[in-house]
């Protein structure tokens, strides 16, 4: 049995008896956070870009915990400058962990770390086809839609797709819809649509548009959790 837990934004845990892991760890500075990176415990840091609100605490959590950073090449060489462990992947890699197993899924979207003065390109953005205790799921990270997530929903059986919809940046809730329709997961939990004020949006009302469509979704409010 898996558990999934919003900490807010697009930080979440997924969880077995046995192990933990967090995407995209945002905690710190997140405004919807229900945590701080020092209470976090887990056995691997999965970062899908570089940006902010993704990389996040990733670099802390992963120095304090000696717990590695899973990113896109570029990224995880990034973290591995600043001192981190590393599983550096790429899009469409697969690798197997004690706690389970990864593969690099494509997400269109930039990834950079962006300080007042630099610009530093980290690599294409990926999204993550997770699988632990016989669940797969799909996080899709900073992404807008794609045609592939036809392949994605055919190639696996997902359990869970956590998709964008706060717009402007990513998905939108119409092509969450789409995404949902392509992807067939049992159940579909939206993320990245409240922490700026630019991507706000509702997500009961996009909830319940799935499932006038035949799509369960839930949404987790941060600090809440879903058995997968
Ligand atoms: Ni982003
Ligand atoms: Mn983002």
């Amino acid at each position: 049995m898996l558990k999934l837990k919003s900490l807010g934004h697009a930080c979440f845990t997924l969880t077995t008896p046995q192990h933990s892991i967090i995407f995209d760890p945002w905690l710190a500075e997140n405004p919807d956070a229900v945590c701080s990176p020092d209470e976090i415990e887990v056995d691997a840091i999965l970062t899908s870009h570089g940006h902010s609100d993704h990389l996040g605490d990733a670099v802390a959590i992963s120095k304090r915990l000696q717990v590695p950073i899973i990113a896109p090449f570029e990224l995880a060489m990034y973290c591995t400058r600043l001192g981190c462990e590393t599983a550096p992947m790429h899009i469409g890699g697969g690798r197997a962990f004690d706690f389970g197993h990864v593969k690099l899924t494509m997400a269109t979207h930039g990834s950079a770390v962006i300080t007042d003065d630099l610009i530093e390109y980290t690599g294409p953005p990926c999204g993550f086809l997770v699988t632990m205790d016989d669940a797969t799921i799909y996080y899709a990270g900073d992404t807008g839609l794609f045609g592939d997530m036809e392949l994605i929903g055919e190639m696996a059986d997902l359990a869970a797709a956590i998709l964008p919809i706060g717009d402007n940046f990513t998905m939108g809730p119409e092509d969450a819809i789409r995404a949902a329709e392509m992807l067939q997961a049992d159940v579909v939990v939206p993320m990245h649509y409240s922490a700026f004020e630019i991507i706000k949006q509702d997500a009961v009302a996009f909830a319940r548009s799935l499932d006038d469509i035949g799509i369960a979704c839930t949404v987790l409010n941060p600090g809440e959790e879903l058995e997968i």
